[in-house]
């Protein structure tokens, strides 16, 4: 395979972004009209001129997408897919807390840390606009435990769990075909731990 990258997504990638979470999250998950909003709701603004992508993927010099980190800033999203947030439990509020919507990778490809690589860089570019913290539902069901690993592995914590989170959204789950009957933990990492508490 030709080199990877990590690059900030365009709305060109937008077609074979969707044939990636057809295949590896499961058809239909994402139309192309939610990725459109999903590409707008992951860039922030810093001034007039002065955006900043914050959704990754990643992928080969000729475009072909391995990966997707699904990333919006605070401020420019308020719910997940499903149904299950525990704001008044995080160590900050909604408005200075980034999502972490969706992060999947080939499944030829885990476990080489790219995942956790995206992250990575998906965290630092959210320390730069000042995002106090990140929330995300973790797929409890993930293959190999994957998801929960990478994120326990970045210090993220669980808040809360929703079983049947995902099951009145129109898709085929590769888990359990339709509906999806998965489980979400709501996870939290907090950036800007209070002085004493980290
Ligand atoms: C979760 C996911 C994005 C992480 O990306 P990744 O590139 O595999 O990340 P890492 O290589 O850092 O692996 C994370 C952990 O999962 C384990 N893992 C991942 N794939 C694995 C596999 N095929 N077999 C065994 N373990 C695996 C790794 O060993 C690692 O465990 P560790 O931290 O205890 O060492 C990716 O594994 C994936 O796409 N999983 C399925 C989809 C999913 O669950 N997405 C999250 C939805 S909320």
């Amino acid at each position: 395979m030709n080199a990877l990258e990590i690059r900030p997504l365009t709305l060109e990638d937008l077609p074979a972004v969707k044939s990636f979470t057809d295949r590896a999250i499961g058809d239909g998950y994402y139309s192309l009209p939610e990725l459109e909003k999903i590409h707008q709701q992951s860039l922030f603004h810093a001034g007039q001129k002065d955006q900043k992508m914050l959704t990754l993927v990643l992928s080969t010099p000729e475009k072909q997408i391995f990966g997707v980190r699904i990333t919006y800033p605070p401020g420019q999203w308020s719910h997940g897919k499903g149904k299950g947030l525990n704001p008044g439990s995080w160590p900050h509020p909604l408005s200075e807390t980034a999502y972490f919507q969706s992060l999947f990778i080939d499944p030829e490809l885990t476990a080489h840390g790219w995942g956790k690589k995206l992250s990575l860089k998906a965290m630092e570019a959210l320390l730069q606009i000042h995002a106090k913290g990140i929330v995300c539902h973790s797929w409890k069901e993930s293959p190999h435990d994957s998801s929960g690993r990478y994120l326990r592995g970045l210090g993220f914590q669980v808040i809360a769990t929703h079983p049947l989170y995902w099951k009145e959204v129109d898709y085929t789950c590769t888990r359990c075909g339709k509906p999806c009957l998965c489980t979400a933990e709501e996870m939290y990492l907090d950036l800007a731990p209070a002085k004493g508490t980290s």
